[in-house]
């Protein structure tokens, strides 16, 4: 197949492609290089760069490539700036992704894959969070994606466009290339690995006085080759539909600071520090429905060899994709 894959020098974006094209698909990839990087675009792929907002551009892309299906991973994807800037959440997630998907309908390609979020249910009521629970986001990040997941149904709906929407949990690990190297770095894990790396002196533990097990948030981590691999499936399906996607097992900030140890066989300095405003003591996906209805499983469930990709990449590029 042919395949545009609209953010593909990001983290998961450049993760999936390279799966698409070893499977010997074609790839094309746009990026306007915000968040990506020129190192994280499979050389293989043909690169436009080019920005969402640029409507003329993004219709002459999606002609010029003429796909069977666009992947969609372009996003602005941080809750606490979001908090701070819902403007540009709005913009880049809702109104940008409106016009790729106007581009799409324009150029007569049928099909997109979303990449979508947990964070459009909120605090959970019951675990694990199935599809069928209330969507109630508490950011303009969840907001703006959920709101994204509403105009994808309406396309639908009005115009026949066939979509997957995927709400990833907390995607971690690396493929042998490609990595998670964000420009401003907030996630766990790569924070945990720089300080086995020596890059910082110590991680911080943001909260431990949550009603867990160890007093810190439980998360649910999730292989980016295990993600990738559901929106191979989700090309494969004629059928629209939204998933959960995690491995439904949950680990919490200590542990996952433990298992960063054994890894690395690195002390890790850790500091405790106050709660982190919005973040939920628990999510853990079910992902029933995508393993019932697209067969997807997992091949990376313990937490150990999802930090052992992650900390063979950030051996290996120690300060990320920039020199
Ligand atoms: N944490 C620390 N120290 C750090 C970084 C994180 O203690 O240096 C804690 C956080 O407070 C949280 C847990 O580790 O309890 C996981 O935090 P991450 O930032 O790695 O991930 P989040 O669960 O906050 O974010 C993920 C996705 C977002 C998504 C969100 C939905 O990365 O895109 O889930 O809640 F929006």
């Amino acid at each position: 197949m042919k395949i545009l894959v609209v953010g593909g020098a990001g983290y998961i974006g450049s993760v999936c492609a390279e799966l698409l094209l070893d499977d010997g698909n074609e790839v094309a990839i746009l990026d306007n290089l915000s968040e990506g990087h020129r190192r994280a675009i499979d050389p293989r792929a043909k690169f436009f760069e080019a920005d969402l907002e640029d409507r003329a551009r993004t219709l002459s892309i999606l002609r010029d490539s003429a796909p069977d299906a666009v992947m969609h991973f372009a996003a602005s994807a941080l809750v606490g700036e979001s908090m701070a800037n819902p403007s540009k959440y709005f913009r880049n997630n809702v109104a940008n992704g409106i016009n790729l998907l106007d581009a799409l309908l324009a150029a007569g390609v049928p099909r997109l894959i979303f990449s979508s979020t947990c964070a459009i249910f909120g605090p959970p009521e019951r675990l694990p969070i199935d599809e069928t629970m209330p969507t109630r986001p508490i950011n303009p990040y969840g907001e703006s994606k959920l709101t994204f997941e509403k105009i994808l149904q309406w396309y639908g709906q009005i115009h026949g466009l066939q979509f997957v929407s995927l709400r990833y949990f907390n995607a971690a690990g690396a493929s042998a290339k490609f990595g998670e190297d964000h420009r401003l770095e907030t996630h766990l894990i790569p924070n945990v690995l720089k300080v086995a790396l020596g890059e910082k002196p110590h991680v911080e533990i943001f909260g431990t006085d949550y009603d867990t097990p160890d007093g810190t948030c439980i998360r649910d981590y999730i292989h980016i080759v295990d993600l990738a691999r559901a929106h191979i499936l989700a090309l494969k399906t004629e059928k629209s539909g939204f998933y959960n996607l995690g491995t439904g097992g949950g680990s919490s900030v200590r542990e996952v600071i433990e298992c960063c140890r054994k890894v690395s066989g690195r002390g890790i300095p850790s500091l405790e520090k106050p709660r982190r405003a919005g973040d939920p003591p628990r999510l853990i996906a079910s992902s029933e429905k995508i393993k019932r209805e697209l067969g997807w499983r997992p091949q990376f469930e313990s937490l150990q060899a999802i930090i052992e990709s992650a900390w063979k990449w950030h051996q290996n590029f120690p300060r990320g994709y920039e020199d």
